[in-house]
């Protein structure tokens, strides 16, 4: 075999896709779950109970798995970055009112009149919070200059990885009770 194999290095780099930065990982979390609120109120529209709790579960797995990744890697980073502690502050206070509402969620009859309701107000909660993440928290973090955005995405991905394992069971899906547990040991957090 001749093949340079010198040459194989350089030509998988230039293939490899970019090495994404933390903001970018949390900004394709909040497009993703906003998806997910959308297809939440087309199935409650359609009256499918059974496809509304799966995606509500899924809302809910998804976001106490960002938020608890948020608050560990990426929140103090930041703060200590930035010294924006108000904003700091109030963005941890969303997270807490938005794990409430959650875990309210967990514990209602999908049957309740409320339910839907409950899952759309956490869908205006977050997208005031994501709003304010990209627009206010993120720009300045990333004018700080002064973080490894690449380091802290290793980690962010990583804790993640390692929570959303622990709320899928054997069927690939999330499991309710494993749920209520994260979300009852991240509400004393
Ligand atoms: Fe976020
Ligand atoms: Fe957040």
């Amino acid at each position: 075999m001749t093949t340079p194999l010198n040459s194989q290095p350089k030509k998988l780099r230039a293939t490899l896709p970019v090495k994404h930065d933390v903001i970018v990982l949390l900004k394709q979390d909040h497009v993703e779950v906003k998806k997910l609120f959308a297809q939440f109120e087309k199935l409650a529209e359609k009256d499918d109970i059974q496809g509304k709790v799966k995606v509500a579960n899924k809302i809910c797995a998804e976001l106490i798995v960002h938020t608890s990744a948020e608050e560990e890697i990426f929140y103090p980073k930041a703060r200590a970055a930035t010294h924006e502690d108000g904003l700091l502050n109030e963005a941890e206070v969303e997270h807490d009112s938005a794990k409430d509402l959650i875990a309210q969620i967990q514990q209602m009859n999908s049957q309740d009149p409320m339910y839907d309701a409950k899952v759309k107000v956490l869908g205006e909660y977050i997208n005031h919070h994501v709003e304010e993440e990209e627009t206010e928290m993120f720009p300045k973090v990333r004018r700080s200059k002064e973080l490894d955005l690449c380091a802290l995405a290793a980690k962010f991905t990583a804790l993640k990885k390692k929570l959303m394992d622990q709320l899928i069971d054997s069927t690939g899906e999330v499991n309710p009770q494993r749920l209520r547990a994260m979300i009852g040991n991240s509400a004393s957090h």
